[in-house]
């Protein structure tokens, strides 16, 4: 690995090794390696923009850190001590400030460069399949959430506090799993985040086969 990306991905895992949400470091290598799949044919996106950006996504976030304010000065001033452009930089803030699924709740106009839809693409692919489901349940316990009370009905979520409260475990699959795959922006990730889906539907059919019908 080259000297800055070095860095950079030190610099993510010192972040995002205390992350017990779903979000650690194993969630950000995942990422990177959907990532590096997405740019094998996306090949006008800037590759190092697009892997640091991946590196770096979860770290400025306001599920892992108290001060998003401050935690993007520090990743400024950080990126600026390894001596990446200025143009780089601004590209990376950029993506992290835009690309989140909670954010989109929020803001109406979402601008985000090709580098920007990659990275978005591939936090998305790691929401879904195998590892999706299992994020989901831990992310609900860590929370609270009753892993499926069939009195509460899913949300249609319309801010980002809101969503942020979430529900149960189950009703998130309704809220926003199942919906995602329809939201990627490359053909590749749109295909790969289908497959997942069907995979988690499978496991939802099993899952009401299983949960008794009464009390
Ligand atoms: P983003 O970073 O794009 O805003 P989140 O970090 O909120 O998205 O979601 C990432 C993953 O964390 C989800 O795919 C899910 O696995 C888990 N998660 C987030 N919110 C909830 C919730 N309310 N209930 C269960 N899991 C959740
Ligand atoms: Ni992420």
């Amino acid at each position: 690995m080259e000297n800055k990306m070095r860095a950079i991905y030190d610099y993510a895992k010192g972040k995002m090794a205390q992350d017990f949400s779903g979000h650690g470091f194993d969630h950000i290598l995942r990422v990177v390696a959907n990532v590096e799949l997405l740019l094998k044919t996306e090949t006008q996106a800037d590759a190092f923009v697009t892997v640091a950006a991946a590196y770096l996504h979860d770290t400025v976030d306001d599920k892992v850190v108290t001060d998003e304010q401050a935690a993007y000065l520090e990743l400024r001033n950080f990126l600026i001590s390894i001596k990446l452009s200025e143009e780089q930089v601004v590209a990376i803030l950029d993506i992290l400030q835009n690309m989140s699924f909670s954010k989109s709740l929020d803001k109406k106009e979402i601008r985000l460069s090709i580098e920007g839809k990659l990275v978005q693409d591939a936090d998305r692919l790691d929401a879904l399949g195998a590892v999706g489901i299992l994020r989901t349940a831990y992310f609900g316990g860590r929370k609270g959430h009753p892993i499926h009370d069939p009195d509460i009905k899913p949300i249609d979520y319309q801010s980002k506090s809101d969503y942020r409260k979430g529900s149960t475990v189950i009703n998130h699959f309704y809220e926003k799993l199942l919906l995602l795959a329809a939201t990627m922006n490359t053909e590749a990730a749109r295909i790969e985040g289908q497959r997942r889906t069907e995979f988690m539907e499978d496991f939802l059919k099993e899952f009401f086969y299983e949960w008794p019908t009464t009390e």
